[in-house]
């Protein structure tokens, strides 16, 4: 029997240890519940980009690189030279540039303060960097007129909806240091060139002259005297516009501000005579490139810096919808209001998601990938080494080749080369690889040889070639 004595010792020591152990837990379980009440609660994690931005998928980039093609045929011909500037300005180039009292300035764009406390915006477009650039880096002192070619994402906080984003791509030509209309008109016809080779069709070129800042200012009051007295027939908007930027009002989608403009008294006859004459040319100099267009004398575009031509290119099918895939026109007191020599300059910039949007809609024929004709399938550990070389050589001789690295099974390594529909197949296994041969095995007729590897080359040019010969002669 066991004394009462001996036990209870032991258990005094077991009920000390279990107290212990009780506190750890109570101290444990006390921290994790001040820890989770000092962390703020965790947000939840979105599976999606923020809204009005989106991937553009692999699926798409066959479109987007027939752009991307187009766009850079185009520099080539008309002579223009890439450059890229930032993402993030100094927001006051923005306003400067762009003006206060345009919906870009005030309501679009993407405007932060850094950790250094610097006042910095997403570009919400390219044509005051370019400015800046332009200035910063002397362009002023090159042979004129220069011509550059910009690209990337720009950021409007805008309402998304089906062509219109909050991140969209834009592609934009400018060329600096002359003011001839012919320059205008040679930049249209690119816009034109662009769309064209890009298969779109029913595409419509809207122009105007808006005169100079001057010639503007004069219309502007006398706008103002003739919406004054009827301001309360305008939308919420064009009664803000009414003080803070009275020209918008004229391209205004609302009926019932549409139908106030059309008695207003017309812009075109408060022009500068001047603008006046250098629209004319523009015209003549438009019909001797054949282009057709449409003039637009209540067009006066969303952005402050434009001078005398403004432009637009639509898109439009027969059910009246219309798609406005670029816009441009001059600028030539920009460089000068930003503090550069006096540069007269014009530019436009294409919607790269627009283009690529109209090109889907209308089905446009894409070029057809080039496709691997050869595969290159391994066995046993010595094989997949050295097929790594072969892959190599065959690369570097100018021939596509397909693999399945990664499988170890012939039968499923020549699975995938059924599927890819190839013309040869090269099979290296461990006793080619020791011997420095290779199989080809022609997937076409079905027969097979055994060459060494330094005539590997040859010899699968020489099935491709073959294979060419038969299907020329099944074609005639
Ligand atoms: P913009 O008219 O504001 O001009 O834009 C040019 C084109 O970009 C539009 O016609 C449209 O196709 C596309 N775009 C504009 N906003 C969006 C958006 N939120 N989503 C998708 N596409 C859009 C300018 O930006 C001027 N800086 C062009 C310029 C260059 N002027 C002189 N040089």
């Amino acid at each position: 029997m066991i004394s009462k004595k001996k036990i209870l010792p032991q258990a005094k020591k077991k009920t000390s240890t279990a107290k212990k152990i009780e506190k750890k837990v109570v101290k444990k379980t006390v921290a994790k519940e001040m820890k989770k009440a000092a962390a703020p609660e965790k947000e939840s994690l979105l599976m999606q980009p923020p809204r009005g931005m989106r991937d553009i998928l692999p699926i798409d980039q066959p479109y987007w690189e027939k752009v991307r093609k187009a766009l850079a045929v185009a520099c080539q011909e008309y002579g223009y030279n890439r450059i890229d500037l930032p993402a993030l300005e100094f927001t006051n180039l923005f306003v400067r540039s762009i003006g206060e009292g345009t919906d870009v300035i005030d309501k679009e764009i993407y405007s932060f303060v850094t950790k250094g406390g610097d006042k910095v915006s997403l570009r919400p477009e390219m044509t005051a960097g370019l400015a800046r650039a332009y200035i910063q880096h002397g362009m002023s002192v090159l042979p004129k007129p220069i011509r550059l070619f910009s690209m990337g994402p720009l950021y409007r906080y805008e309402r998304p909806q089906e062509g219109r984003y909050r991140e969209h791509f834009q592609a934009n030509f400018d060329v600096f240091g002359e003011d001839d209309p012919i320059l205008d008109a040679q930049i249209i016809h690119l816009a034109q060139r662009v769309v064209s080779q890009l298969g779109l069709k029913n595409i419509e070129f809207r122009i105007n002259s808006i005169g100079t800042a001057e010639s503007r200012r004069e219309y502007e009051k006398v706008l103002i005297r003739h919406l004054e007295f009827q301001k309360n027939k305008l939308c919420q908007n064009c009664r803000e516009r009414l003080v803070t930027n009275p020209l918008r009002i004229l391209d205004c989608k609302e009926d019932k501000c549409a139908q106030l403009v059309q008695s207003a008294p017309k812009f075109a006859e408060h022009l500068d005579q001047e603008s006046k004459n250098h629209f004319k040319r523009l015209q003549e100099y438009l019909d001797e490139l054949e282009v057709t267009y449409v003039v637009s004398p209540q067009m006066v575009r969303g952005l402050d810096y434009y001078t005398r031509t403004v432009f637009e290119i639509f898109s439009t099918d027969g059910e009246g919808r219309k798609t406005a895939l670029g816009g441009g026109g001059r600028y030539d007191r920009l460089i000068q209001s930003l503090g550069g020599e006096e540069t007269p300059a014009i530019g436009f910039g294409l919607g790269m998601d627009r283009l690529v949007l109209e090109m889907q809609r209308n089905n446009v024929k894409l070029h057809q990938e080039l496709k691997p004709k050869v595969f290159l399938a391994q066995l046993g550990d010595l094989a997949k080494k050295k097929s790594l070389r072969l892959f190599s050589e065959l690369q570097k001789n100018g021939i596509l080749v397909a693999e399945s690295f990664g499988r170890g099974s012939l039968k499923s390594q020549m699975r995938v080369a059924n599927r890819l529909n190839v013309e040869v197949a090269l099979i290296l296994g461990q006793k080619e690889a020791l011997d420095e041969t290779v199989i080809l095995k022609d997937m076409v007729s079905g027969t097979q040889e055994t060459v060494t590897q330094d005539k590997l080359v040859i010899a699968v040019r020489k099935i491709l070639k073959g294979n060419q010969v038969v299907v020329a002669k099944k074609g005639e």
